[in-house]
């Protein structure tokens, strides 16, 4: 294949069309090596967000052949026809071309609250087992591409950004929620703002997550147990509310065999 015809969205606020440009291919080139190219030498107008380059910053998000992904990590030989469309996400507001206005998901991540400690610790050191620092680190490798908020049919489809974190704000939460130095009961919010109930675990959103995040899982799945457990499991209402049921606590026994792993708290950023 010596060269690939892009077909790439053109326009503002929603409006526009596909572009035609012809590219050459060069070895292990990647679509946004093509984007770059059309800038380079076709039309310096052309915009798309992107930094790293190595699939880490998560800025280049787009559709490519109505598929979300990084355009710095698809790369071009995986379409050997040669034609390949690329447009903006679509469940976010448009800007211009491939650019798109993600910020409602940093609205809504700052309703999130922190990391919040027992603050009788007064900052001593914390004491994790490693299956605990492993099942929080796994959501910390959210790079924000917001990937998974775009194929999701709640946001997409539906539109229901006023009732639904999404899939990333659920990994967020669930890395809070999950961390056994917590203090903070965060199934009201899943419940009622971060409206997990909406999520009907399609998996949509897992499939697409370029760090390979089990969302649906590992996160989402048992943060809705938590909260049927909580709002919608009787037996476990009325034990809870006559006090024998009570929140399991979060460390493990004492002398457990699996080694342990001490973070010098408080962190800088609680996320
Ligand atoms: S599994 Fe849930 S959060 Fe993920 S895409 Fe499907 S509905 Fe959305
Ligand atoms: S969870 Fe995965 S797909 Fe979603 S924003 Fe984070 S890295 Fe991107
Ligand atoms: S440019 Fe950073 S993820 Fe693609």
């Amino acid at each position: 294949m010596e060269s690939i015809t892009l077909h790439v969205f053109r326009g503002a606020h929603g409006v526009g069309s596909l572009t035609d440009y012809e590219v050459p291919v060069t070895p292990g080139m990647v679509v946004l090596d093509a984007i770059h190219y059309i800038q380079a030498h076709t039309d310096g107008t052309l915009a798309c967000r992107w930094n790293c380059k190595a699939a880490k910053c998560g800025s280049c998000s787009a559709e490519i052949n109505g598929v979300p992904g990084l355009l710095c990590k698809t790369r071009v030989d995986l379409f050997p026809e040669g034609d390949i469309a690329v447009g903006p996400m679509r469940t976010f507001p448009h800007v211009r071309d491939l650019v798109t206005d993600v910020s409602w998901n940093y609205r809504v991540n700052a309703r999130i609250p922190p990391l919040r400690p027992d603050p009788a610790r007064g900052g001593a050191p914390f004491d994790l087992q490693q299956e605990d620092v492993e099942r929080v680190q796994e959501f910390r490798k959210c790079i924000e591409c917001f990937l998974c908020q775009d194929v999701c049919h709640v946001l997409r489809e539906h539109q229901r950004t006023d009732a639904f974190f999404g899939p990333r704000q659920m990994c967020r939460i669930a890395g809070l929620e999950m961390h056994p130095m917590d203090t903070l009961d965060r199934r009201q919010q899943l419940h009622n703002e971060a409206g997990v109930a909406y999520c009907n675990i399609t998996k949509c959103c897992t499939e697409v997550c370029p760090e390979h995040i089990h969302i649906t899982d590992n996160a989402i799945i048992p943060m809705k147990e938590r909260v049927v457990d909580s709002y919608f499991d009787p037996v476990a209402g009325i034990l809870r509310k006559i006090g024998v049921l009570q929140r399991q606590p979060r460390q493990k026994a004492a002398g457990d065999a699996a080694p342990a792993t001490t973070i010098h708290s408080p962190p800088k950023s609680a996320d």
